[in-house]
């Protein structure tokens, strides 16, 4: 089978180590990476390209496009390229708005009936402004648009909402302003497949959206994940789909703008049940880098199902293990951030059979070496975004797959390398709770 993949990310380098797993997959990823390289060819077309991946797919014809990220999505990718008659998965723009605007997203929750945060749009910053006066806090304040994660604050007090406020007002995609109730709770990222009638739901996880531990600090696109997440037993999961999965799918159907590909609802498991944080129209990064070690079975055909409308012939087997992923990053990040560092200790890990390293932000580039007393010219790794690469491993138990993957970690390093240290934590504190 012949697979286009969009995207460059860790996400997309784990999907691609995945797929490859399927004997006779070729691989073709766009813009891809150096990571992804080794699993295929890359063309570097850049993921808003819309025009040039299309005349990519157009040539290529694939047996399936896989689109990553959620900005090709928003900008119709999905649609232009099925529109040559060749199989997708990933959702129509319209389809995808439930996770390009966050004003949609809150709206159609309301009319069909979904358990989520009470909130109020706002247009003109200044009336933002007397709302967060009139407020009880907490409150979070949320762009409209497309942000990478971090076009939202959750402040505790006034002074620190309406510094938000202006933060998140002078981003691009800031027309419309959100203020909703804070929610307490523990949260939980719920994937299934759809094919816009038929779903099959993957294994839960959780993310850590925080910078720092403790969840303080500015939220990132992700710091780390584990799966499962011990917290969606059974009940709760079915809970998850009853009350919240299958009502968006229908939903999304009766609303005339079917979703063919992965939703993404990101939870909060309040005291009073699961309530929807958000959807996202792809899958997410790095809960993906701790599903696909766990993925038995055929990944390639099950998307091509899904693709084609036929995913009630799919099932997918799951390893039972835990596998838990730390993303390292660089220093400023999710801020400026600095790059161009060189990365040490990757080969040493990768000899490492248990733990495997995706690639999000690594490039490269022939540097100096002293090597046996002679300079030479070396492929090195250089780091080349915010988040640099995730280290995942599997284990028997959560607390194995974090060891193995700290472990990992600490033999890799560049200047100003940061990453969260509790991944997991709160898991296993509460693990040793129920152990009492
Ligand atoms: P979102 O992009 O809407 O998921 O928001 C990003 C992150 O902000 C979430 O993953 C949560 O950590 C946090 N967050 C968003 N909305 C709320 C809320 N209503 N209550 C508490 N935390 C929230
Ligand atoms: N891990 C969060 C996201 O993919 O949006």
């Amino acid at each position: 089978m012949k697979i286009l993949l969009i995207g460059s990310g860790g996400r997309e380098h784990s999907i691609a180590w995945r797929l490859k797993k399927t004997p006779g997959v070729t691989l073709i990823s766009a813009p891809g990476s150096s990571a992804l390289a080794t699993l295929g060819e890359v063309r570097p077309i850049a993921v808003d390209d819309v025009k040039a991946l299309t005349a990519l797919a157009k040539d290529l014809k694939p047996d399936l496009t896989i689109i990553g990220p959620e900005l090709p999505l928003v900008l119709g990718l999905a649609d232009s390229i099925r529109s040559l008659g060749l199989p997708v998965f990933g959702p129509s723009a319209e389809a995808a708005k439930i996770e390009g605007s966050k004003v949609f997203a809150k709206d159609f929750m309301v009319r069909h009936n979904l358990p989520t945060a009470s909130y109020a749009v706002f247009y003109d910053p200044t009336e933002a402004r007397q709302y967060l006066k009139d407020s009880s806090y907490p409150v979070v304040i949320k762009a409209d648009g497309l942000a990478s994660g971090k076009g939202v604050a959750v402040c505790g007090k006034l002074s620190t909402a309406l510094e938000a406020l202006n933060d998140i007002s002078s981003l691009e995609t800031a027309n419309r302003i959100i203020v909703e109730e804070y929610l307490a709770g523990e949260e939980v990222s719920f994937f299934v497949l759809t094919d816009g009638t038929n779903i099959l739901p993957l294994p839960s996880a959780q993310d850590h959206k925080a910078v720092y531990d403790g969840d303080r600090g500015p939220n990132t696109g992700g710091m780390g994940a584990f799966s499962p997440a011990p917290l969606v037993n059974d009940s709760l999961s079915e809970l998850i789909m009853d009350t919240i999965i299958k009502p968006t799918v229908e939903g999304l159907k009766v609303e005339g703008t079917p979703f063919c590909g992965l939703l993404y609802a990101g939870l909060m498991i309040t005291l009073s049940g699961p309530k929807i944080l958000e959807f996202n129209a792809r899958f997410g990064d790095p809960e993906t880098q701790v599903l696909m070690p766990r993925l038995k079975g055929d990944l390639a055909n099950t998307l091509l199902l899904a693709a084609t409308g036929r995913l009630n012939e799919a099932s997918l087997e799951w390893d039972p293990r835990f596998a838990a992923c730390v993303v390292m990053c660089s220093e400023g990040y999710p801020g400026a951030f600095r790059q161009g560092d060189v990365i040490s200790g990757l080969k040493k890990v990768a000899s490492n059979e248990s733990v495997l390293i995706f690639e999000s932000g690594v490039t490269r580039e022939p540097r100096k070496n002293i090597i046996d007393g002679t300079e030479q010219w070396v492929e090195t790794a250089i780091t080349h975004g915010g988040r640099v690469l995730g280290v995942t491993a599997l284990g028997d138990d959560l607390e194995t797959a974090l060891k193995i993957s700290y472990q990992a970690a600490s033999n890799i390093s560049w200047s100003g390398v940061h990453y969260r240290r509790d991944i997991g934590a709160k898991a296993l504190n509460r693990a040793s709770l129920y152990q009492k």
